[in-house]
C-alpha cells in the first residue's frame, strides 16, 4: 500500500515508537511523584519541553502539553474567551477552519453570549487581511486563524495579519498551526502569536500527544481542572513517554525539512502538475500552497467512489479532512472557496510525507488513468 493521507495521520517513526516504549518501561514514574521514579520522569518531561521550546526559539516555559490539536483548540479559544470575557465579547476566525476551531466557536456563540465574526476567503481559499481588520471592533479580544488548510493546503498570511494585530494589544492572536508544523516554518515571535497549536500525530508522533505554545503574560481560563499540572493550564497526569516521543518526532520532522524538504516539493510539483493537466480532473488546491496537500475533483465522480476505487489499487488517500469524511455534506472549506456543492462531493486530498518518492506519484497517476474510466463508463 502507498501511504497518501499524512494529513489525517502520519505513521510514527521507528525512533518514535522506541523512545515511547523505552520510557514506559523503564521510567514510568508519574512526573509529580516525589520520589526517584517521579524525579526521573520529571527530568525527561523537562529535557523534552526544553527541546521542543528551542526548536520554535520559544521560553520551556511558554509550552503546554495537552492530547492533541483539538485539545490545544478548544484550550486556547475557550481559555482566552472565557479570561478575557471582560474586555468583550467578539471573536474574529474564518469559514475554512477546522471543526475543533468552529465548535469551540460555535459553543462561547450559543452557551456564553460571545458574537464570532467568520471571514469568507477567495476562490484560493486565502482570508483578506483588510476583511480582517474592518471586522474589528472595541469588543473584539481573539483571532483565531488557520495557518495551513487541512483540506486544500492554502497557507494564509500569518505574519502580515500578526503584524497587523501589534496595533490592536488588547487582541489575542492564536493560530492553529497542526498542518503546518514541520512543512511550512511559522516563526512565532516574528508572527506576533499569542498561542499556537501542534499535534504530535501530524508529525509522525503519537496520537494523543500535542502542545499549546503560550506567550509569556497571556492567562488562560484552564478546561481541565484538577491537580494543577503545567503550570495550572492543563491539569492530569503528563503523558511522559508519549511527550518524549513527541518532542524526538518534532526534532525528526524539522531535520528532514531541511534535508528532504525540496524532493517533497518536487513530487508535489509534478503531480500537481500531472493532475492540474488531466482532463478529466479539476484541481481545488492553487498553485503556491504547503508542499503535502492537493486536492481535487473528477467530475462526475463521488469522492468516495474515488477513494475505495484508488484503494483497491493500492493507494490510501481520503475525502476532504479525515474527520469529516464520514459526514455526506459538501465540505464547507470548498464551499467557501466557492466550489459547487456537487465538485465538493467529489473532492478528494492527497497528503505527502517526506517519505513518498516521485515513483509513488506516477504509481498513482497510472492508477487513477485506469480507474476514473473505469469508474465513469460505470456510472453512464
Ligand atoms: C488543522 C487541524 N487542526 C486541528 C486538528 C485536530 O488535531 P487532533 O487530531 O490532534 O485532535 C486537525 C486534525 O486533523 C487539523 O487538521
Amino acid at each position: 500500500m502507498i501511504y497518501f493521507d499524512n494529513s489525517a495521520t502520519t505513521k510514527p517513526y521507528e525512533e518514535v515508537l522506541d523512545s515511547f516504549v523505552k520510557v514506559n518501561r523503564e521510567y514510568y514514574g508519574n512526573p509529580s511523584s516525589l520520589h526517584h521514579y517521579g524525579g526521573k520522569a520529571e527530568q525527561l518531561m523537562t529535557s523534552a519541553r526544553q527541546q521542543i521550546a528551542d526548536g520554535l526559539s520559544v521560553k520551556p516555559s511558554e509550552i503546554i502539553f495537552t492530547s492533541g490539536g483539538t485539545e490545544g483548540n478548544n484550550l486556547a479559544i475557550k481559555g482566552a474567551a472565557l479570561e478575557y470575557k471582560g474586555r468583550g465579547n467578539h471573536m474574529i476566525t474564518s469559514e475554512i477552519e477546522h471543526s475543533s476551531v468552529q465548535n469551540s466557536m460555535k459553543q462561547l456563540e450559543e452557551k456564553w453570549g460571545f458574537q464570532v465574526t467568520r471571514l469568507p476567503v477567495d476562490s484560493n481559499g486565502m482570508v483578506c487581511p483588510d476583511d480582517l481588520e474592518k471586522a474589528i471592533t472595541d469588543k473584539t479580544i481573539l483571532v483565531s486563524l488557520i495557518h495551513v488548510s487541512n483540506e486544500v493546503g492554502t497557507i494564509q498570511p500569518i505574519k502580515e495579519i500578526g503584524k497587523m494585530l501589534k496595533k490592536y494589544p488588547k487582541i489575542i492572536f492564536h493560530v492553529d498551526h497542526v498542518q503546518g508544523a514541520g512543512k511550512v516554518v511559522l516563526p512565532l515571535h516574528d508572527s506576533g502569536i499569542d498561542l499556537c497549536t501542534f499535534s504530535a500525530h501530524k508529525f509522525h508522533g503519537l496520537k494523543g500527544t500535542g502542545f499549546l505554545y503560550k506567550r509569556s503574560g497571556i492567562r488562560l481560563e484552564p478546561i481541565f481542572t484538577g491537580g494543577n499540572q503545567e503550570q495550572t493550564w492543563r491539569s492530569g497526569t503528563e503523558n511522559t513517554g508519549g511527550i518524549v516521543a513527541m518532542a524526538k518526532a518534532f526534532r525528526m520532522i524539522e531535520e528532514n525539512r531541511v534535508k528532504k524538504g525540496h524532493s517533497l516539493l518536487k513530487v508535489r510539483e509534478f503531480l500537481y502538475h500531472e493532475l492540474e493537466n488531466n482532463d478529466h480532473i479539476i484541481v481545488h488546491t492553487p498553485k503556491k500552497a504547503a508542499p503535502h496537500i492537493i486536492n481535487f475533483s473528477v467530475p462526475g465522480l463521488k469522492g468516495e467512489v474515488l477513494v475505495h476505487a484508488l484503494e483497491e489499487n493500492g493507494f490510501m488517500i481520503s475525502t476532504t479532512s479525515a474527520c469529516s469524511s464520514k459526514e455526506k455534506t459538501p465540505s464547507q472549506t470548498l464551499k467557501a472557496m466557492g466550489v459547487s456543492d456537487e465538485m465538493a462531493l467529489g473532492a478528494v486530498r492527497i497528503s505527502l510525507s517526506y517519505e513518498n518518492t516521485r515513483t509513488e506519484a506516477v504509481q498513482f497517476l497510472e492508477a487513477l488513468k485506469e480507474v476514473i474510466p473505469r469508474l465513469k463508463s460505470v456510472v453512464r
